[in-house]
């Protein structure tokens, strides 16, 4: 039985698609801390933002990632801000291993305006703005991501290749 795998990195990086993957290529099962959330709380990350303010998800997440203490053989994708609140990166390191996706802000932008509405960070943005907002929050949050055990640069990579290189790594 093995530690979990955290999956970190900004909205947009691609933790879930890329996870997914990891956890088949290792026969781990997948996990989307988000998704965890919602479902617990039968309600949407919007909805939470707007119920209990961004203070109030962020209290939700921490409990998130300790509910998962005890799982093994995991791939866990965590939401864009979680690494960065608390000390949840400290506790995710010591929980399992961490891995950080990154991406350059052009790109991450690229991946995130068709699917903006349901962030409620980036909802009802402009093109401009969210390239702005990703610039200055991922300069806010590097060093929190850069505390992973492991970062990956997945620029110009398919999923596929970022997976083989994790691999190789792990
Ligand atoms: C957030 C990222 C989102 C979600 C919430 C806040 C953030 O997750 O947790 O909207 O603070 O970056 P994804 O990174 O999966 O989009």
């Amino acid at each position: 039985m093995k530690q979990p795998i955290y999956l970190i990195g900004f909205m947009g990086s691609g933790k879930t698609t890329f996870g997914k993957l990891l956890a088949k290529a290792l026969n781990y099962e997948f996990i989307d801390l988000d998704h965890f959330i919602e479902k617990e709380q039968q309600a949407t990350i919007s909805e939470l933002f707007e119920k209990y303010g961004e203070e109030g998800f962020r209290d939700l997440e921490k409990k998130a990632i300790k509910s998962t203490s005890h799982l093994r053989n995991h791939v866990i994708a965590t939401g864009g801000g979680a690494p960065c609140f608390f000390d949840n990166m400290d506790i995710m390191n010591g929980l399992g291993t961490t891995i950080y996706l990154k991406l350059e802000p052009e790109a991450l932008a690229g991946r995130l305006l068709p699917g903006m509405s349901h962030r409620p960070l980036i909802a009802g943005k402009s093109p401009s703005e969210l390239l702005f907002f990703i610039e200055t929050k991922l300069a806010e949050r590097a060093p929190f991501y850069e505390k992973a055990k492991l970062i990956v640069d997945s620029s110009g990579l398919t999923p596929e290749d970022t997976v083989r290189i994790v691999l190789k790594a792990l």
